[in-house]
């Protein structure tokens, strides 16, 4: 049997929205087979029982699957926020076998959670020298047990089986790293801005430094914008996916002779400007602690994606502020497009897809 011939698919289970991905290795080349996006609804996130909550989640997971037409039930899925701890530690020198065997008694001095209460996965990043010992730089990984088995019962309710479970930070690099156009060293900051969670993950070349999931991101921006209206939290979400826009200093002018038309748009604007200005400091924040720890770089590029990078001027916003180029990630730019995919629809939906994508690919490697 071709191996090739096997499609792979990625389940992004956000807390707003479900995506899916499917791929096929072509004679080496990444195909796109299909795609889906599908909201959860709010009411039902809103509900105090968790078990409602679930079953919506399960019904959005259904629900994006039959629209996506993919008959293939396995999927890499990833965590992120509360579920994860990541630390990157410098330990005395051993082989990864080593490692492997030793991992529970290294964890332990990095990791504040017993033991039995996660499962511990790691990566050796490099190895140097320091006091003139040989040392392995490691990243490592702990996943909360009581989330993992969660999510794995939400997989099965939704008649799915679970392959590899990675973390949002390291799909996003996974596609980044398909799509670079250049092979170099340069430091890059991706920023995956989704609804409850941003994630930052800072690469050398396509080597993890530094990553972290900050908790402000899209729907803040909502509330913000429900509360200026006095609307539903819905109506303030269409709207902003409508008409929201962060207005950039130097097109002053612009937004507000748009604002003639509709003063909506200025008052969103208004009311986002707070919790940007939150997001920012805690992406300088980040920026500072790498730069700080590696003493000698400094972050040169900023690659958005999730979904509230659609959100108009945000990129151009970062750009100013941080004063580095602020880019999308062109999550399939790298990659085959099947003939039955609708352009138009995805390049609508494609910076949302960045998370499942990488999923897809980190499953291919397990094969
Ligand atoms: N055109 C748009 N303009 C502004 N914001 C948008 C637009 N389209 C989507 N969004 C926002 O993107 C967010 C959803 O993005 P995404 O699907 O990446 O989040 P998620 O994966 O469900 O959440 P999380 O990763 O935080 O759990 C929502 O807050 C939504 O309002
Ligand atoms: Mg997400």
């Amino acid at each position: 049997m071709n191996l090739f011939s096997k499609t792979i698919v990625g389940l992004d289970i956000g807390t707003s929205s479900v995506k899916l991905v499917e791929m096929k290795n072509v004679n080496g080349h990444w195909r796109l087979m299909a795609s889906s996006v599908s909201d959860i609804p709010r009411e039902a996130l809103e509900a105090k029982n968790p078990d409602q909550q679930r079953l919506a989640v399960v019904d959005t997971i259904k629900k994006a699957y039959e629209k996506s037409g993919i008959k293939s039930k396995r999927v890499a899925t990833s965590l992120l926020g509360e579920a994860v701890i990541i630390r990157y530690v410098k330990m005395p020198f051993m082989t990864e076998e080593e490692l492997r065997k030793s991992i529970t008694k290294e964890a332990e001095q990095h990791i504040p959670l017993g033991m039995d209460q996660v499962v511990l996965d790691f990566q050796i990043l490099g190895e140097g020298q320091e006091d003139g010992q040989r040392k392995i730089d490691v990243l490592l990984v702990a996943a909360k047990i009581d989330m993992v088995d969660q999510h794995i019962a939400t997989l099965k309710a939704a008649g799915l089986s679970s392959g590899v479970i990675d973390v949002d930070a390291f799909a996003v690099q996974n596609a980044y790293e398909i799509n670079r156009l250049e092979a170099n060293e340069e430091t890059v900051a991706l920023i995956n801005v989704g609804a409850t969670w941003t994630t930052i993950n800072i690469l050398e070349g396509i080597a993890t430094q530094f990553t972290r999931d900050i908790p402000v991101a899209g729907n803040d921006f909502t509330k913000e914008i429900q509360k200026e209206f006095n609307i539903k939290f819905s109506e303030a979400e269409e709207l902003k996916k409508a008409h929201g826009a962060i207005s950039i200093e130097e097109e002053e002018f612009n937004l507000s002779s748009v604002s003639q038309k509709d003063d909506r748009v200025l008052r969103m604007s208004d009311v986002m400007t707070p919790v940007l200005n939150k997001l920012l400091g805690e992406v300088r924040r980040s920026f500072d602690y790498y730069e700080t720890q590696s003493r000698k770089k400094n972050v040169e590029r900023v690659i958005l994606c999730g979904g509230s990078a659609k959100l108009k001027n945000l990129n151009r916003f970062l750009a100013g502020k941080l004063g580095i180029p602020v880019e999308h990630l062109g999550t399939f730019r790298n990659v085959e497009i099947n003939k039955g995919v609708d352009p138009e629809q995805l390049s609508e939906r494609e910076l949302s897809l960045g998370v499942c994508l990488g999923l897809a690919l980190r499953q291919s490697d397990q094969k």
